[in-house]
């Protein structure tokens, strides 16, 4: 029986990229295992031929019984509530979600003797940093539950790696975006900027709202990395090479572009692209945001190997084209 690669949160954003991109390093659909509860995922956006398990990391039968049934060489671990926002409302449905799921699914791969996890985890550990860019020996100390539950699922599997052999990558995402292979961001509610922004450029009766000018960054707005979705997939393949030593245990790398930039940078840049010319609104700050999050990818480029491929311009590009078929999609 040929190993397999369980994604769960495979119908995700950032999961369904992944699926595909491993498809275009030669893995097999039919070696790829797709476990999602469809709460947020779509499964339209599968290619048809991936195993597809619709199942929910809460219930231990579901995901025992995957290992059961297949050898699971490795496994990416998307499945996770991410709307920072909500977490400060409902904080118990982050940490049953994302920690309790999260131990399951370590207890499912002992019992199945499969012992390689890639994590996806987030730049939202580090919290309000002291300075950007941000290496990973930045001290961890999240400022909302979402950030939070990432953390201390990071921590259980630093446990896991030394008492029960799960060796694991743990990948912190900045602001992941863009889109590629006909899918794109797909979420209900949207709350991130690029796909909000070309909403607006979309509808003539819609507007972005810039969240705060006063901030401590060159023009006063935000400043984000972002990176590129099939920068991301491409990150969780290289981290399989490092599953295979012999005696690596877990490590744990920053993704980005080490580049920053700014809400209005945003704005400008899809008003060009799209040579659209959408209303947009100055509000108020929003609860949380830190001035400026980016990355310093160097550990990722050393030990993976890994690098970001595609520009800013590249990512709005690609992002407009889905977000246009999205509204033909969704009327
Ligand atoms: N923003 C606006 N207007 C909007 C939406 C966003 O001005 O309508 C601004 C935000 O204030 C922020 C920037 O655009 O400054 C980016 O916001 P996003 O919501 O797109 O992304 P975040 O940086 O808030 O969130 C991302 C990830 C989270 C992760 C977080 C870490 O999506 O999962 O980074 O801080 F937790």
């Amino acid at each position: 029986m040929d190993k397999k690669i369980l994604i769960t949160g495979g119908a995700g954003y950032i999961g369904s990229h992944t699926v595909k991109f491993l498809t275009t390093q030669g893995i097999k659909l039919q070696n790829i295992i797709v476990f999602d509860n469809l709460i947020y995922g779509h499964k339209e956006v599968l290619p048809k031929d991936v195993i597809f398990i619709k199942g929910d990391l809460l219930n231990k039968s579901q995901i025992n019984q995957v290992f059961h049934k297949f050898k699971i060489d490795k496994v990416i671990h998307f499945a996770a509530y991410a709307y920072v926002g909500e977490s400060m409302k409902n904080p118990g449905k982050y940490f049953e979600n994302n920690i309790l799921a999260g131990l399951n699914l370590l207890e499912a791969m002992i019992e199945g003797n499969s012992y390689k996890i890639v994590f996806s985890s987030t730049c939202a550990t580090y919290g309000i940093p002291k300075s950007s860019p941000i290496d990973e020996s930045f001290n961890q100390k999240p400022i909302n539950p979402y950030g939070e539950s990432k953390l201390m699922f990071e921590k259980i599997l630093e446990w896991y790696a030394h008492l029960k052999n799960i060796k694991s990558v743990r990948l912190r995402y900045f602001n992941a975006c863009g889109a590629a292979y006909g899918i794109g961001e797909w979420h209900n509610p949207e709350t991130h900027l690029i796909p909000l922004v070309l909403k607006s450029a979309l509808d003539k009766n819609r507007a972005i709202t810039i969240f705060g000018t006063d901030y401590n960054t060159q023009d006063g707005t935000c400043v984000r990395d972002y990176i590129h979705v099939v920068d991301l997939a491409r990150a969780h393949w290289q981290s399989f090479d490092l599953l295979d030593k012999e005696d690596f245990k877990t490590d744990y790398f920053n993704l980005g572009t080490g580049k920053g930039v700014s809400v209005k940078e945003i704005i400008d840049l899809t008003k060009k692209i799209t040579n659209i010319n959408f209303k947009v609104n100055i509000g108020e700050r929003r609860l949380g945001d830190p001035d400026a999050l980016v990355a310093n990818p160097a550990k990722a480029n050393q030990i993976l190997g890994w690098k970001a491929d595609f520009s800013i311009e590249k990512v709005i590009e690609s992002a407009w084209q889905w977000e246009q078929n999205l509204l033909k999609k969704e009327n």
